[in-house]
């Protein structure tokens, strides 16, 4: 039980901390989606709720662009055709500009609101406002680059997870298991 079994440095899979923010994050932005999209629906107690999600997939998103810029992914199979790492790779980096973008622009919407509403982390501790004009027209615009790009993240994710379900099932390829928690180096 002493000590960790390497796959010779993490060539056959995502680190540990890549997998943990990867999974993390997942839950955290779907479960947002989910709220952001019954918003209407449900009771008004659940925007601060929504927002101090939000501003954690901030923060681990951030925490997440910096881990991966330090450490390469693990390789591909080899059976995965070019076009489908171009297309994965350009998915993945779309992912990151909206992990960050989605909840910056809520913060910045949130906060240029003439009528601001105490911004709080979980009612746990304030958090700032963003340094923006409490204008009517600029909370306007980036309320509609919010929505925009979080219904453009939806349809992405439909296609990754399209992705990582035909690689496990129809190619029966290790592309699923180098981004499971556990799966065992192999
Ligand atoms: C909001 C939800 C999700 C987000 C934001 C997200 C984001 C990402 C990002 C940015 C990467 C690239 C990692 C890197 O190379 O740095 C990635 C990889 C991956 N994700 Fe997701 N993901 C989500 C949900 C899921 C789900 C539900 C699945 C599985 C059903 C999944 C399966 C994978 C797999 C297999 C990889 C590795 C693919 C490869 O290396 O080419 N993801 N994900
Ligand atoms: C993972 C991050 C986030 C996702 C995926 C997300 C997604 C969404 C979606 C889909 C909506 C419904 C569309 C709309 O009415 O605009 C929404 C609404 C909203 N979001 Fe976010 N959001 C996130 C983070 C944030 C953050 C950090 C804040 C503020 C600090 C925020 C504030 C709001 C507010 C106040 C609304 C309701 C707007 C209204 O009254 O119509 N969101 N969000």
């Amino acid at each position: 039980m002493m000590g960790t079994v390497f796959s010779g440095a993490g060539l056959t899979r995502y680190t540990r901390v890549a997998i943990a923010l990867h999974w993390t994050i997942a839950v955290l932005l779907v479960t947002n989606l989910g709220i952001g999209l019954l918003m209407d629906d449900l009771p008004d107690g659940i925007v601060p709720i929504h927002k101090s999600i939000g501003m954690l997939v901030l923060l681990l998103s951030l925490v997440r662009l910096g881990w991966r810029i330090g450490h390469r992914p693990p390789p591909l199979p080899a059976s995965v055709k070019p076009w489908e790492k171009g297309l994965a790779h350009a998915v993945h980096w779309i992912f990151y500009a909206f992990m960050i973008f989605i909840p910056l622009s809520g913060w910045i919407f949130t906060s240029a609101s003439p009528k601001r509403h105490a911004l709080t982390f979980f009612g746990l501790f304030g958090l700032p406002y963003f340094p923006v004009p409490q204008e009517k027209a600029i909370s306007h615009v980036w309320h509609g680059r919010h929505e925009t790009v979080a219904y453009l993240m939806l349809a992405l994710l439909v296609l990754h997870v399209a992705a990582a379900l035909k690689h496990r099932f129809l190619d029966r390829d290790r592309t699923l298991d180098r981004m499971l928690p556990g799966a065992g180096p192999r």
